[in-house]
């Protein structure tokens, strides 16, 4: 198969062995926090400094991890395969730092700030707090540049459109367990792209891929990148 165009969709289980925690594995953000509380408008207007509390520690954290062979692999990808396209629902930048160029974070970044009063954004000071001043309308609105429950996700019409035209679909550390990202499988399976899950142990839609391998993306990630840029020729 001559694929030249690949959608991956990207989750927390691909910066885990980067040393950042997934949400849903034991121990997980969420078995720690209610999500209510720190990812959802209601959330940060009933107690904005417990919200930019938890970000905060996240943005240290994220600066702080470096990319693992599963981020510099698909970099390696992008270089030198066909036209690849990150859509990633981590709010780090290991994407990034290990080179990779066409990532759309559809949940937004961590590194951004958002002015919840007329929708400006700027680069994020470490760390963040409530009232913060918007720099271009001055209100006091300054929150997180993340998508939270609730809310729409980011570059929608993009995804959407790459989906439908995709020949390889691939999802890598993601549990399945949010939509829309949980529906992208069915979009890429019905336009005809093969469908593909890496992960540590299947995930809710598992069913719904025609390929799996399963084992940290350390090593299945790098693996397929190998196999895949060894067997087919691009054009
Ligand atoms: P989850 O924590 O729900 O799922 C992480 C997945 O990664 C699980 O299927 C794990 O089995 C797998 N995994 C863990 N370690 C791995 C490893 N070393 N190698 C490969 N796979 C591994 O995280 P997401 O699916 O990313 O949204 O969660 C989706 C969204 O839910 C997040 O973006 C966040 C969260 O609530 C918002 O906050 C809006």
């Amino acid at each position: 198969m001559r694929a030249r165009r690949i959608v991956i969709l990207t989750g927390a289980g691909i910066s885990a062995e980067s040393g950042l925690g997934t949400f849903r594995d034991a121990g997980g953000v969420w078995s720690r926090y209610d999500l209510v509380d720190v990812a959802t408008p209601e959330g940060f207007a009933r107690d904005p400094a417990l919200v930019h509390e938890f970000y905060n520690a996240r943005r240290v954290s994220a600066r702080a991890a470096q990319p693992n062979a599963a981020h510099h692999a698909l970099a390696r990808l992008e270089a030198r395969g066909p036209e690849v396209t990150l859509v990633t629902q981590n709010v780090d930048d290991l994407h990034e730092r290990a080179g990779s160029r066409r990532v759309l974070h559809m949940h937004g970044r961590l590194d951004g700030a958002l002015c919840g009063a007329c929708g400006h954004r700027w680069d994020a000071a470490e760390t963040m707090a409530p009232g913060e001043a918007c720099p271009s309308c001055a209100a006091g609105a300054g929150r997180p540049d993340v998508v939270w429950f609730g809310e729409m996700p980011y570059h929608m019409p993009e995804i959407e459109a790459l989906l439908a035209r995709c020949d390889i679909f691939v999802a890598i550390g993601t549990s399945g367990n949010v939509y829309p990202a949980s529906a992208f499988v069915e979009e890429a399976a019905m336009a005809g792209a093969h469908t593909l899950e890496l992960n540590k142990e299947p995930s809710e839609v598992a069913r719904a891929f025609g390929e799996t391998r399963y084992g940290p993306a350390s090593q299945v990630v790098p693996a397929w990148v190998e196999e895949f840029l060894g067997g087919s020729r691009h054009g």
